[in-house]
């Protein structure tokens, strides 16, 4: 088992498999982002090398991310490589959706399980102000496509800025409710770097679950699994349910479980956290299978207690060396 200091059990990777996007979030990324060298960026090979050493150690839930990795060349590939691996029992992707249609049968026949989709407004426009393409349609489309080649339960990701988006937190679930997504509300956290994070934007999962169940009542469901950040409610009327992801308000790093191997082959302990140990050097050099497991145990052992709980009592954002889209969901 894969045990930081703390004891808390590390077996849910998170693996970016590219830092670049077709969308421009402000809250993930520079305006103008710098693309890692493509030489930087792990091979297939070189990854599933990773995820082997990691499952034979006890990691059991993979969950590829980006940037967006449906830009990640032959993607379909990587995940029947992945889908074999020995002790991997989830296997999923988040995606922002825009590639989904043309990738969702391709990525079923592969292997993949579901896809959580990123999704924070309804309306073209405010989709084009906040994630600086026109791309609504592709990835409405995407979800169809998703839905029909059978990668459910299929999740919806929204983050909701103050004065944004924060009135479409209904119209969101309306969506989900009928489509059958079980829609997620995150609390945006600062990994943008450019200062724009303040908390007066985050819209608290306190008030969304007020909100959410006055018009529709709810009831928490016991957690299947107690590392999950998400807190689940289903409706009482049986239509589906939705999640809260508290990341600002009430971080879950007490039950933390996530390692994160980014695409140019750093293993990152915690979002917050930019001491890093590289894997690629190793990787390249000849390392065996026990170096490479040591390295990321002494990536562990230096884990802290959670980057979220130091923000919820400095309330001052750390300055960090990446961006969310360079460190992957
Ligand atoms: N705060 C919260 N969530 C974020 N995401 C990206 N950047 C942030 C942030 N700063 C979300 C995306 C996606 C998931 C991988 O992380 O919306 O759904
Ligand atoms: Fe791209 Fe996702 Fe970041 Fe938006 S949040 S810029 S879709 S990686």
């Amino acid at each position: 088992m894969l045990k930081d200091g703390f004891g808390r059990v590390h077996d849910d990777l998170r693996l970016s498999v590219t830092d670049r996007c077709n969308l421009r979030c402000a809250y993930c990324m520079p305006e103008d982002p710098v693309w890692f060298p493509r030489a930087r960026m792990l091979t297939f090979e070189e990854i599933l090398r990773v995820v082997a050493v990691l499952a034979a150690a006890g990691v059991r839930k993979v969950r590829l991310t980006g940037g967006e990795p449906l830009v990640r060349r032959d993607l379909p590939v990587l995940i029947r490589m992945l889908a074999e691996v020995p002790g991997v029992e989830d296997l999923s992707l988040t995606t922002n959706g825009v590639l989904l249609a043309r990738h969702a049968t391709a990525l079923a026949e592969a292997g993949l399980r579901r896809v959580n989709v990123s999704l924070d407004t309804l309306r073209p426009d405010r989709f084009a102000r906040l994630t600086g393409r026109m791309r609504l349609p592709e990835v409405l489309a995407g979800l169809t496509a998703a839905a029909d080649a059978g990668l459910t339960p299929i999740k919806l990701n929204a983050v909701l800025l103050r004065g944004e988006n924060d009135d479409e937190a209904e119209a969101l679930v309306e969506m989900g409710r009928e489509r059958g997504f079980e829609v997620r509300f995150i609390e945006v956290m600062p990994l943008d770097n450019h200062a724009a994070w303040d908390p007066s934007r985050v819209v608290s999962g306190a008030e969304l679950r007020r909100r959410i169940g006055a018009r529709w009542p709810l009831v928490p469901e016991l957690p299947a699994d107690p590392s999950a950040p998400a807190s689940a409610y289903r409706f009482t009327d049986g239509r589906g349910r939705v999640g809260f992801i508290d990341s600002v308000t009430r971080p879950f790093c007490g039950d933390c479980s996530r390692l994160r191997l980014t695409s140019d082959g750093r293993v990152r302990v915690c979002l917050y956290d930019d001491r890093e140990v590289d894997l690629r050097e190793p990787l390249r050099t000849g390392a065996d299978d026990e170096t490479l497991l040591g390295l990321v145990r002494g990536a562990l052992a230096g884990k802290g207690r959670g980057g979220a709980l130091d923000l919820l009592q400095t309330r001052r954002p750390p300055v960090l060396g990446r961006t969310m889209h360079q460190i992957g969901g």
